[in-house]
């Protein structure tokens, strides 16, 4: 006797809305993305994974979602950022959390400065940097601390996503004039480049923010080519989707990366309650690494 439920007989079929993500499909989908991104897919999601992965059948000209298991089982590589991007929000903006610039330029980065003054590197890691709002408003207040010092410290942001389109707007640098709402005029004028043309409506970051901001692809989930040391780490608004074990291995992770004393900020909704004995809480979803 055939074991194939009915959402298995609707995903065979097509509707005007597109073809429906079955039981044994949508199960596929829920065991790869806990596995390659640690994000645990609840029952209640199945309807939104349906509808966000239509998208990407139609791009790959596939006509049921068997045919796109079969392709994350052929190349999970190359298509795990894509179905990332489908299943996560990429939400973010400049100056999202000002709290945490405020403590930057009021405390950490005139202190860093100081320190190295005579030598060493000033690392900072947007890690789940979207499409680059982060990583720029960081390079922003980073530049402002260089100038307003006179510093020569050897200082840059490493930003990187596991979402392909994420990635590819962060290296384009420009953004319409809606999306930088948080920018002072003062910070739009000294470093965006309004845009002429088909970039009408939009302006693009400045070239000195690019020199200090290096884009590269990561899934936080597998191994990182980087040794760190950083001295602080911005991880906001990702782990939200992770469950306890994966986010307590992550945070293992950034402790083995961070300087001592180093700096990890979580997102708004985030905290590491219970999950880590390497850092205490120095300010609202501000955690500073212990020294041992
Ligand atoms: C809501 S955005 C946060 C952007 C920014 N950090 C902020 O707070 O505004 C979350 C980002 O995390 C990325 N992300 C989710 N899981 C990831 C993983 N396993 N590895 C790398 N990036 C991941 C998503 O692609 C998305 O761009």
């Amino acid at each position: 006797m055939s074991t194939a439920t009915v959402s298995d007989f609707h995903a065979a079929m097509t509707s005007a809305g597109g073809p429906l993500l079955g039981d044994v499909e949508f199960q596929f989908l829920r065991d790869f993305v806990y596995k390659q991104c640690g994000i645990a897919l609840s029952e209640q999601k199945r309807q939104l994974v349906q509808g966000r992965l239509l998208r990407r059948l139609r791009a790959l000209g596939l006509k049921d979602f068997a045919g796109y298991c079969e392709v994350l089982r052929r190349d999970p590589e190359g298509e795990l950022g894509e179905l990332a991007s489908a299943i996560s929000t990429n939400v973010t903006s400049f100056f999202r959390e000002m709290h945490h610039y405020d403590l930057l330029v009021g405390e950490l980065l005139p202190r860093w400065l100081e320190a190295k003054k005579h030598g060493g590197r000033l690392r900072i890691w947007s890690a789940g940097c979207a499409t680059g709002e982060e990583p720029y408003a960081l390079a922003m207040v980073l530049a402002e601390a260089l100038e307003r010092t006179g510093s020569k410290v050897d200082a840059r942001i490493l930003a990187t996503d596991l979402s392909p389109q994420a990635l590819e707007h962060a290296r384009g640098g420009v953004y319409t004039l809606e999306r930088m709402g948080g920018i002072s005029d003062e910070r739009r004028r000294r470093w965006f480049l309004r845009g002429e043309g088909r970039y009408e409506g939009a302006a693009c970051v400045h070239p000195r923010l690019r020199e200090l901001v290096t884009i590269q692809p990561l899934n936080l989930l597998h191994d990182w080519p980087m040794h760190g040391p950083f001295d602080a780490i911005f991880c906001r608004n990702v782990v939200i989707y992770f469950d306890k074990p994966t986010k307590q291995r992550l945070f293992d992770r950034y402790a083995g990366l961070l300087e001592p004393g180093g700096y990890l900020f979580l997102g708004h909704s985030e905290s590491m309650y219970g999950l880590s004995d390497s850092f205490e809480l120095v300010g609202r979803t501000v955690y500073k690494k212990k020294v041992s």
